[in-house]
């Protein structure tokens, strides 16, 4: 008797609505819609970058991604205005289950049988034990190994300790690498087992089942028909931080730019994700982001240590940084002490939760289990360093390079003036969605600096990438930089140019070798957001500020503490 080719992928009872759902069955991706004929069951990758389409939106009779907006027929599979179609698969409920037959979604075309092994590649010499760590200076990590890639190529090897890495910066590799995740690639366990040590295991480096339903709880947070509704969060917050500066302007003192910046990004980020008004902008004091900023650059110098020596002695920065979690973790602890009185008090919100942070304290799992206490925590924390360095840090870069084109300046000014009108700020998110000449700026500024420019991999099983074998356990770093800044994707490819990302021009434009936002199933759950505040904040800066850089543009350099951020 032949097996029954069908897999079970989910309990009826959990799909409410139309979905799309992103499931996962034998390993597999698979999107799921409920439509007017019954269920319908997709590959779960977007070809484009590979996102998971059941993170997308049902609009009509399309299913459309999250990320880059490509619409598929839900008859079909067929994109619209290009030639892409989605595979299907057949999908039943039965016995208040669904199951799927993935059989056919996992005939993807396989490359040829990889022909080099690491040994094969070139790569800078390693000394024993430490490798080529003690060449690693954390702060500038970045630099140094894309100098190595200009130096030995796309695909070079080299050691991180003792374990072995291939750093990688062709673009379609890194696609590729991306997208084989959680199954075949996972963050680095190395990065893991350093986030997990200062008390964080949530989504950025949960891995497998356990990230599954963390990633779906913060997808839809940060999801387009979230910040819909809570758009005025960062209308409020972008409109005190004027009035903060006019005062300051009034008063002739000087303003630290980045540390503004990030009392903007930690506001956004607790409105949105846990609902609660911080408020930093009209404080004095901004005792969190002073914590916060602690966190990034501690783990980042344990990343790359030659000896992980705080496992031995604990020296005063190590102290500080467990003072810093501490006390976030404190502040925080208050927070969820308030969420969950909250919900008690009114037990149909856990129906309809209105933040992520609710939305973590009502979901149960299959066996009607919720998450643990310290995932819950892991999960703010990680909320709130993702939101907070990655976007203020953006913004930064881009008044930098504004600094030196003062055309560009006048771009975002005209539309601001057409667009946000006689107000301060966007009044609602079609208009802040619709500030064109701000994205551009957004986009490009994330090309020539991404606050991401390295990233780190283990293999968890015997691989390929290209033509590469890699085997299990192997740290796979990514540089997508190099790509970006490459002559053969993108003219003129050191020039801060926006109008790129505007219109159509001659000579290269490879959208493509650019991701600062990562791809595949992982890509950064708060694009949307982040592009949003952007646009908001850039468009409300031009159209009532004249903005001047204190000393030389090339005084200011890029320093790598886990993000990358301006100094100088
Ligand atoms: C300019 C702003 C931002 C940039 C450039 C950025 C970039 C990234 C990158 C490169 C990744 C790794 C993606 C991958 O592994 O493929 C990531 C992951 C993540 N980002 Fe962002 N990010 C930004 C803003 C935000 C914001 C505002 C939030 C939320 C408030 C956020 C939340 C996250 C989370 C939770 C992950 C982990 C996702 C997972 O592992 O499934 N990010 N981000
Ligand atoms: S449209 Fe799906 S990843 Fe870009």
């Amino acid at each position: 008797m032949k097996p029954d080719p069908f897999v079970r992928i989910a309990n009826s009872r959990d799909l409410v609505g139309h979905g799309p759902f992103a499931l996962s069955a034998s390993g597999v991706d698979v999107a799921l819609v409920r439509t007017g004929a019954g269920w319908r069951a997709f590959q779960g990758l977007c070809p484009h970058q590979g996102a998971l389409l059941g993170e997308g939106e049902i609009e009509g009779d399309r299913l459309v991604c999250r990320n880059h907006r490509w619409r598929f027929s839900l008859d079909s599979g067929r994109r619209d205005g290009g030639p892409e179609c989605l595979a299907s698969c057949p999908a039943v409920e039965r016995d208040g289950a669904i199951f799927v037959d993935v059989s056919t979604l996992k005939g993807a075309p396989r490359r040829a049988a990889p022909t080099r092994s690491l040994d094969d590649l070139p790569g800078p010499r390693p000394l024993p034990l430490v490798g080529n760590l003690h060449q690693l200076d954390p702060t500038r990590v970045h630099l140094i190994l894309q100098a190595w890639a200009e130096q030995y190529g796309p695909i070079y090897k080299l050691k991180m300790g003792p374990r072995r890495a291939v750093a990688i910066s062709d673009p379609h590799v890194i696609d590729e690498m991306l997208r084989a995740r959680p199954e075949t690639f996972r963050r680095s366990a190395n990065m893991d087992r350093i986030i997990s040590e200062i008390g964080i295991k949530g989504v950025f480096n949960a891995e497998g089942d356990a990230w599954r339903p963390q990633r779906k709880l913060s997808v839809a947070a940060l999801a387009q028909r979230h910040l819909r509704q809570l758009y005025p969060c960062i209308e409020t917050v972008a409109a005190r931080l004027k009035r903060r500066w006019e005062r300051s302007a009034e008063a002739g003192e000087p303003l630290d730019f980045v540390e503004e910046l990030k009392r903007f990004t930690v506001d956004v980020t607790m409105l949105i994700a846990f609902g609660y008004d911080v408020n930093t902008v009209e404080q004095a004091d901004d005792v969190i982001q002073r914590e916060l900023e602690i966190i990034f650059p501690a783990v980042n110098r344990r990343l790359f240590a030659l000896f992980p020596i705080w496992r031995i002695v604990r020296s005063p920065s190590d102290r500080r940084l467990e003072r810093a979690l501490r006390n976030v973790r404190a502040w925080l602890s208050g927070l969820v002490d308030n969420a969950r009185a909250g919900l008690q008090a009114d037990p149909d919100r856990a129906n309809r939760p209105s933040n992520f942070l609710e939305a973590m304290l009502a979901a149960v799992d299959e066996e009607g289990k919720p998450f643990a206490d310290d995932v819950i925590m892991s999960n703010l924390m990680t909320m709130l360093l993702a939101g907070e360095d990655t976007t203020a840090n953006t913004l930064a870069w881009a008044v930098h390079h504004l600094c030196d084109s003062p055309e560009w300046v006048a771009e975002i000014r005209r539309e601001a003036d057409e667009m946000v009108g006689p107000v301060d700020v966007a009044e609602n998110i079609d208009v802040a969605n619709g500030l064109a000449r701000a994205g551009a700026v957004a986009n490009e500024t994330m090309r020539l600096r991404p606050v991401a420019p390295v990233g780190l991999f283990d293999a968890n099983v015997d691989a390929a990438l290209g033509d590469l074998r890699i085997p299990a356990g192997t740290t796979v770093v990514i540089l997508p930089r190099v790509p970006a800044l490459d002559q053969k994707n993108f003219v003129q490819p050191l020039a801060f140019r926006p109008q790129r990302w505007m219109e159509h021009h001659p000579g290269a434009h490879e959208v493509s070798a650019n991701s600062p936002f990562g791809s595949g199933p992982r890509m950064c759950p708060g694009r949307s957001l982040a592009l949003l505040e952007m646009k908001t904040f850039l468009s409300m800066l031009y159209k009532s500020f004249d903005v001047d850089r204190v000393g030389r543009a090339e005084e200011v350099t890029e320093l790598f503490g886990f993000t990358m951020s301006p100094v100088g």
